[in-house]
């Protein structure tokens, strides 16, 4: 049944604003830690609600879901792409900031492996990768909070260490912080391009 609600945008898209708040807590924290000039690949975009927050021309959101992607361009104009995160097409480094919002906790360890070698490519030396996703399950505080992403459709809710291990062969995290929204206790990753000894 919740496949069946979330399978459309429009529907899904009124489900996570009224979940997150109208999205208060991630809002602040993009722009607390991205600026909004640079060029911005949004991975796992949805139904493209945070292109609101960068210039059009900058702005490229890739999903796998023909059905996000299709409101997506219908809503916001056609800056979406269907792309699987593991096959992406871009040239390298052609992004200054890549973002991936509530993204991780759908994903496998082999697949985030693969995509964060990838993003690594994609990304400017300078660039900067923004993660935020929720604490997992067992560490979410209240009822709500643990009601709400139990019944979420990502099946691997990660703590921050766990993650870490994930980011740290590709990336330097230099911040990391955990937030409460309303409904859900959320941590963000802000993560620097890894530069190898030769
Ligand atoms: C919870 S939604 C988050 C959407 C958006 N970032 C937001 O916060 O509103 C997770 C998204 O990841 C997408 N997704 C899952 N696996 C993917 C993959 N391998 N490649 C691209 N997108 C993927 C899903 O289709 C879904 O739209």
């Amino acid at each position: 049944m919740i496949n069946d609600i979330f399978g459309s945008g429009r529907v899904m898209e009124w489900v996570r604003i009224l979940i997150n708040n109208n999205f208060r807590v991630i809002k602040s924290m993009i722009r607390e830690n991205l600026d909004d000039k640079g060029d911005i690949l949004d991975i796992g975009c949805g139904t493209g609600y945070f292109s609101r927050l960068f210039k059009f021309s900058k702005y490229v959101g890739i999903d796998s879901s023909l059905k996000y992607v299709g409101f997506a361009n219908k809503k916001y104009g056609g800056k979406f792409f269907v792309m699987d995160a593991n096959k992406m097409n871009f040239k390298n480094k052609l992004f200054d900031g890549v973002l991936m919002i509530s993204f991780l906790h759908h994903l496998t360890d082999k697949e985030l492996d693969g995509i964060f070698h990838d993003v690594k490519r994609v990304l400017k030396i300078e660039g900067k990768l923004i993660i935020i996703d929720p604490v997992p399950v067992y560490e979410q505080k209240n009822f709500l909070r643990k009601f709400i992403f139990r019944h979420d459709r990502g099946c691997y809710g990660r703590n921050k260490e766990q993650i870490f291990r994930l980011l740290e062969p590709y990336f330097n995290i230099s911040s990391y912080a955990v937030k409460n929204s309303l409904t859900c206790t959320l941590q963000l990753f802000v993560c620097n391009n890894k530069l190898y000894k030769r």
